[in-house]
């Protein structure tokens, strides 16, 4: 199955738990008329559709501790350039000791972002920003906003917490980590996103839910 055929305007199938199925049917009303009109708001310049329907984004003007979204498919993409502060505070036991998936053993991510980084390099994190309870779109939290938000993201809908390496808070009532797409390094500071070179096989179709 390619990539395009799991995409939301594919009509491709999503494996969202059963339990919530009926309640996002019902939620989706809400969080899907937030995202309709971000999306349409996600005309990047640093982004590059290509006619494999991969996208290339520039990444050089992303400052440590920024962040900026494209839209890849009909997603939502969370783009972070990690501080070395970030990256102490995804590793201290005490923050790993609240997180429900730590070790990214539920498959949301490829192979070569099964890592405590959930990243192809640990400097840039590459997320889908869709919520795993009800899909809503959550926000950056910027490092030092908060103490427990070291560049993380918090979704508004029903205070879902997720870390910098989109790693679900263990009472949050989000099931999963934020999902990680197929990303290949072009070069220093240019992605791919769509393919990943370290887990060539790997099709969004793969993942557990988006
Ligand atoms: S949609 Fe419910 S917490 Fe995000």
């Amino acid at each position: 199955m390619t990539q395009s055929e799991t995409s939301p305007s594919s009509g491709g199938t999503k494996r969202r738990d059963l339990l919530t199925t009926a309640t996002v049917t019902l939620g989706c009303a809400g969080a899907c008329a937030l995202a309709v009109p971000f999306l349409t708001s996600l005309k990047n310049p640093a982004a590059t559709t290509l006619s494999d329907k991969t996208l290339e984004v520039d990444l050089s003007s992303l400052a440590p501790g920024q962040d900026m979204t494209v839209q890849w498919q009909d997603w939502p993409i969370f783009i972070q350039r990690r501080t070395p502060q970030m990256l102490a505070a995804l590793q201290t036991p005490a923050h790993i000791a609240t997180l429900r998936d730590a070790d990214s053993k539920m498959l949301q991510q490829p192979k070569d972002a099964t890592n405590w980084h959930r990243s192809v390099r640990p400097d840039y994190g590459v997320l889908v920003g869709i919520c795993t309870h009800l899909g809503c779109v959550p926000s950056f939290e910027k490092p030092g906003s908060a103490p427990e938000a070291e560049g993380g993201y918090f979704c508004p809908c029903h205070g879902s917490h997720f870390d910098a390496a989109g790693r679900v808070a263990q009472r949050a009532p989000a099931p999963y980590n934020l999902p990680v797409p197929p990303v290949t390094f072009l070069s220093d500071t240019k992605i791919r996103i769509g393919h990943s070179a370290g887990d060539p096989g790997f099709s969004m179709s793969d993942i557990q839910q988006i």
